[in-house]
């Protein structure tokens, strides 16, 4: 039981049995997108069968075009890779992030390549709301980045929570430039 009093995007109070099942309901189901979305797009890159078994996905960006979010799923939980429009890039450096509940710069939640620069296009995150872990929907919400339909959480277009009861921004996966263009994560 939690002490905490959940409700939907309308105000309404929610029980833990429905709360629960609109979690687990909608986890599924996107998990189930997320398969048919990423293997396929996984198998195209050329995922070696032995770092799959590790644990460990590449990607190659090249191959996400400007505007396009790929997902798939990497250790059983959904991995988003944006590539961001220059209005998205400007949105998420351009913000005053006294004003967030998990203060982050944008480039805080980049990773560099190897030669130190850094790619403001591409953002790898972990595509799960750290409220109670439904799966955010895209190019949606209040700021232009993802809004998670369970309880109402907006989140910007650098994945940063912004409003709602999600306390925290979403995780950004252990990942690094292995070329120019090519990331592992995990
Ligand atoms: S799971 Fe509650 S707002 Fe996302």
């Amino acid at each position: 039981m939690s002490d905490t009093q959940v409700t939907d995007a309308h105000g309404e109070a929610i029980d833990d049995d429905k709360r629960d099942f609109i979690f687990i309901a909608t986890g599924a189901a996107a998990a189930a997108g997320a398969v048919s979305l990423g293997w396929p797009l996984v198998a195209q890159m050329g995922k070696a069968a032995d770092t799959l078994a590790a644990g460990s996905i590449e990607i190659n960006l090249a191959n996400v075009a400007e505007g396009q979010q790929l997902k798939m799923l990497w250790r059983g939980v959904p991995v988003f890779v944006r590539h961001r429009t220059p209005a998205e890039i400007a949105e998420a450096e351009n913000t005053d992030i006294s004003k967030c509940p998990d203060p982050q710069t944008d480039n805080e939640r980049l990773v560099a390549k190897p030669d130190g620069t850094i790619d403001p296009r591409f953002l790898v995150m972990v595509g799960v709301c750290t409220h109670f872990g439904c799966i955010p929907v895209g190019e949606a919400g209040d700021y232009d980045g993802w809004y998670c339909p369970c309880h109402g959480s907006h989140y910007d277009t650098s994945g940063r929570i912004r409003k709602g009861p999600a306390p925290k921004n979403m995780t950004i996966p252990d990942y690094e430039y292995i070329s120019d263009t090519v990331i592992k994560v995990g």
